[in-house]
Formats: C-alpha cells, sequence, structure tokens
C-alpha cells in the first residue's frame, strides 16, 4: 500500500509490505497497559491514561489510511468500576474531553462515532456528549469509530436474551442472526482482528460472541506506545493468516 505523506524510513517499508487486497473490515483493539507505561516512568497511573488517548487517535488515522471500515476500542469493562473511585473519575472525566475534542476531528475525517456497552451508569455528562457527537457524525462513512464503553462480553449477551424474552418468540425463530441483531454491535460486522497489548493473553470479557472466528494478536507493547508502526506489524501477521473457518483451507 503507498504510504501516507510523512511517513518516516521504517514505516514506509511496513506500509509497502500492505497488501490492499486484505484488509480487515473490523479492527477490535484492548488497549492494555496504560498503568505499566506510566509506573515505568515513575508517573501516575492517570498520566498514564492520558498518553492512551493520544493512541487513539494514532490508531483512528492509521485506520483510516489502511481503508479499515470499523474499529472497536475496549475503553472500560463492567468489571474496571471496581478500580479506585478517583481513578474511575478520572477516565469518565478523560473520556468526556476526548470526546468533546475530537468532535470536529471527526468531522474533518469525515468518522462516524458507535458507542456500544451498557450507557445506564455513565456520569450524565458523558452520555449527553457522547449523544451529541453520535448525532453530529452519523452520516460521516469513512470509518466506524466505536467506543466499548461499561462493556462486557456476558453482559452483551444477557442483555439480549432479555430483550428475546420480551419478543414472544418460538424456538425455532431464534438463530445466530437474529441474535446478533439484539446485541450492542448490532449492524456492525464480527471482528476480522483482535489486538491486545500490554503482553496480557487473555480477553477480558471483550466481545466474546463476536470474536468467534477473529484471529487475534497479542504484543507485548503498552497501548500507549501502540503507533503506526505497530499498527502495521499487526496487519501483517494479519495477511500471513489462513483463515479457514472450520473447513480444510484447501488441503
Ligand atoms: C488499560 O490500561 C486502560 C483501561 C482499562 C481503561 P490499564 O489501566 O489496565 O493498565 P495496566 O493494565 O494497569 O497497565
Ligand atoms: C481490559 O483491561 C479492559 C480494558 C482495556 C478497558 P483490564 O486491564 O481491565 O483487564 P484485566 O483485568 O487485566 O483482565
Ligand atoms: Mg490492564
Amino acid at each position: 500500500m503507498k504510504p501516507p505523506k510523512g511517513a518516516g524510513r521504517i514505516e514506509r517499508k511496513l506500509w509497502l509490505k500492505i497488501n490492499d487486497s486484505n484488509i480487515p473490515s473490523h479492527v477490535a483493539i484492548i488497549m492494555d497497559g496504560n498503568g505499566r507505561w506510566a509506573k515505568k516512568r515513575g508517573l501516575s497511573r492517570i498520566k498514564g491514561h492520558k498518553a492512551g488517548i493520544k493512541a487513539i487517535e494514532n490508531a483512528l488515522d492509521s485506520a483510516l489510511h489502511l481503508g479499515v471500515k470499523v474499529i472497536t476500542v475496549y475503553a472500560f469493562s463492567t468489571e474496571n468500576w471496581i478500580r479506585p473511585e478517583y481513578e474511575v473519575s478520572v477516565l469518565m472525566t478523560l473520556l468526556f474531553q476526548f470526546l468533546k475534542l475530537q468532535k470536529k476531528k471527526l468531522m474533518n475525517k469525515n468518522i462516524r462515532l458507535s458507542v456500544i456497552g451498557d450507557r445506564s451508569k455513565l456520569p450524565r455528562i458523558v452520555n449527553k456528549e457522547i449523544d451529541r457527537v453520535l448525532v453530529e457524525t452519523r452520516h460521516n462513512n469513512a470509518l466506524i469509530f466505536n467506543i466499548a464503553l461499561n462493556y462486557g462480553g456476558r453482559d452483551d449477551i444477557l442483555n439480549a436474551v432479555k430483550q428475546l424474552l420480551d419478543k414472544n418468540l418460538e424456538k425455532d425463530d431464534i438463530n445466530e442472526d437474529l441474535f446478533s441483531y439484539y446485541l450492542y454491535t448490532k449492524g456492525i460486522p464480527d471482528p476480522d482482528l483482535l489486538i491486545r497489548t500490554s503482553g496480557e493473553v487473555r480477553v477480558s470479557n471483550f466481545l466474546l460472541w463476536q470474536i468467534a472466528y477473529a484471529e487475534l494478536y497479542f504484543t507485548d507493547v503498552l497501548w500507549p506506545d501502540f503507533d503506526t508502526i505497530e499498527m502495521l506489524k499487526a496487519i501483517i501477521e494479519y495477511q500471513k493468516r489462513e483463515r479457514r473457518y472450520g473447513g480444510t483451507g484447501g488441503i
């Protein structure tokens, strides 16, 4: 793929390795390691989260240039509420500021915001800002920027079950397509590639149903250090994988 203007030497080399005809449509990311990134530098965890936000903007730019259609980032899990109250409140504030700052940029870049997860427990001002950006960006179509907020894969599945129970359906009416329709990710194709940073090899309750056939990519790089070069390495690795979906792969 043709490198974007201003790409450095190493980055250019990686762009040239990318095969334009095998770009994952949906990339999901477990952005982990902000706390450890800060600790390594003798900084507070909060500074780590601030650095992590910059990495999100960078991931959006690389996704745009690559032609990825959806990027989903795990920003806050249903389990993250057990963190100290101060950290939770800073995360919510950072999110609010991020959305406010990004509004214009998302418009300029033609990116549509989407949010998955149980929004009912988020602070009111965060929800208001989310609504504003959702409305403003709703016609943008270069990339969907999907943020998982108070998201849990199990909560997603239970929430779908509860909605289905209200529908008076026959057993035989229930199938995978119908079930997917009631998930938070309704209308969004399943992830092709799931990236997790920071060296942890687990999915931590992220998109459990949706990652059934995603390619998994784990890297030791901490989220604030995940730059364009790291994204390109992940895509190059993805392009080496043979996706079989249970078939024989022609062997
Ligand atoms: C990920 O970084 C960001 C969120 C969960 C919001 P962490 O805060 O989990 O960083 P580590 O895992 O402690 O290094
Ligand atoms: C997963 O990271 C959640 C997010 C990135 C938002 P965690 O840091 O919360 O996951 P565990 O606790 O290491 O599994
Ligand atoms: Mg973590």
